[in-house]
């Protein structure tokens, strides 16, 4: 087996050392290469980079796989539910069941939006895009427990558990809050609930009628999150890291997390899919008309739900969540004919070989939007969803960079292509 690579610059030859994954993942060691020779590699988007060694997830974006602490997603989607999932990815082990119990009481016990905190809500507008209330009010978690969110690792990391806890479980009521903010409905109080009950009663209860979960409901929704608990390095995890490794808390840092899911190319892509297949449906198009603007090249033309980063033959959640999507409509006695559409769009696409020769499939977001509309939570709220369902991701990322006593600050390089040295004009010589 190799254990070095080298290459030529000019007449020098250097040799980098090889490392490689407990799944055999392979890469070129180059974190001397500048020092040695003043070069960089170029990268652009990171593709092609390593940022970080973790042990959270492995995803073989060739073969469809994805895995969370060695545990194959189809098995945790079949056996585990989201909190149990939440567990292993953040500490990495299944939680026994005295540990399963404790975990669960932390959250029910740090639930709450305390009264002061509410009043954050209040100062924002009815229509307030969802997303950018969330970070704002995630990152006032900070502010709020300045206890655990001192900027320093080794402080942070005492009170860990007690901020993952929080994170997780208020992330989704302060989601659940900003629903109701929306909708100009007062707040419902969490109680002592699972989770994505405690979700649902916060979400839909009506003054003196609490929602009565329906148990399918409830499945759905675990389904969904656990689908969503981690993705390796994508851009707001990357995030979180690169926020984290400037000494940065965990609130502060899963809120810079949130607003890198809120673009449309992340995690704001499963409200996208749903305004496109709403618009295929109220213009009575077969998709024909998508597929085409697809094809022209253009990024705002994007097929969204359609292809991914690092898969390149399937999106193993797609699967999953494609196949409950007929599941759990029925068990709900719902029809939906923008799944109809959905499905004759995904036939389409892969047999046109635009689609085909790009190995471009659906990716996670394309059906998980028709199940969160079966449930009853509108698009406008699909974003905070993932990011509830990614808390845990970016909580065991962030422990990582935390942990890491040989780590650095993120702090990558760049190729200048600006102006060189000129001197400077004074404002009445400008042109
Ligand atoms: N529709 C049409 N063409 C596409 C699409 C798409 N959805 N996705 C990629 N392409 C094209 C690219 O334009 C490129 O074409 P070219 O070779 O002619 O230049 C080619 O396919 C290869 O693109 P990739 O390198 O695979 O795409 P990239 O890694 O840059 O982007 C991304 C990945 C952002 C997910 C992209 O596929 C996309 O925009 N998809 C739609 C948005 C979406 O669904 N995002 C959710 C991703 S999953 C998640 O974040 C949870």
């Amino acid at each position: 087996m190799t254990t070095n690579a080298s290459i030529k610059i000019d007449d020098k030859e250097i040799s980098l050392p090889i490392m490689v994954g407990s799944e055999g993942e392979k890469a070129v060691d180059a974190r001397n290469l500048r020092k040695d020779t003043g070069y960089i590699f170029y990268d652009q988007g990171y593709g092609n980079t390593g940022s970080c060694e973790s042990s959270v997830t492995y995803l073989d974006g060739e073969n469809g796989v994805l895995r969370h602490r060695g545990y194959p997603i189809d098995q945790l989607a079949e056996h585990s539910d989201f909190i149990e999932t939440a567990y292993l990815v953040i500490y990495g082990e299944l939680p026994n069941e005295k540990k399963r119990k404790e975990f669960g009481a932390l959250l029910r016990t740090n639930a709450v939006i305390e009264t002061q905190m509410q009043r954050i809500f209040e100062g924002f507008p009815k229509d307030a895009p969802p997303m950018a209330m969330l970070s704002s009010i995630a990152n006032s978690l900070a502010a709020y427990y300045p206890e655990l969110a001192t900027n320093n690792f080794e402080k942070d990391l005492q009170n860990f558990d007690l901020a993952a806890a929080m994170a997780i479980s208020k992330i989704r009521t302060i989601g659940a809050m900003i629903y109701r903010h929306s909708k100009g409905l007062p707040f419902v109080h969490p109680k002592d609930l699972p989770f994505c009950d405690n979700f649902l009663h916060m979400m839909f209860s009506e003054p003196y009628q609490d929602y009565v979960v329906i148990p399918e409901v409830a499945k759905a929704l675990n389904l969904l999150l656990l689908m969503h608990a981690d993705h390796e390095q994508n851009c707001s995890t990357s995030t979180v890291r690169m926020v984290g490794s400037s000494g940065a808390n965990l609130f502060t840092s899963i809120s810079a997390g949130i607003n890198a899911l809120s673009g449309p190319l992340h995690g704001g892509a499963n409200a996208a899919v749903m305004h496109m297949l709403q618009s295929i449906h109220d213009e009575g198009d077969d998709g024909t008309r998508f597929i085409a603007a697809a094809k022209s090249g253009t990024k705002g033309n994007r097929l969204m739900g359609f292809g991914h980063a690092v898969y390149r033959n399937f999106d193993p959640r797609a699967k999953v969540i494609g196949a409950a999507c007929d599941v759990v409509l029925k068990k709900l006695g719902k029809s939906d004919p923008l799944l109809d559409i959905a499905k004759n769009l995904e036939q389409a696409a892969l047999k046109d070989d635009y689609f085909v020769s790009r190995k471009l499939y659906p990716n996670v977001d394309f059906y998980s939007g028709i199940i969160f509309r079966a449930l009853g939570i509108p698009t406008s709220m699909f974003t905070v969803m993932f990011a509830i369902g990614r808390a845990p991701g970016w909580i065991a990322n962030w422990r990582e960079v935390a942990s890491n006593a040989k780590g650095r600050i993120y702090r990558p390089r760049q190729i200048y292509v600006g102006p060189t040295q000129r001197d400077y004009v004074p404002i009445s010589k400008r042109a």
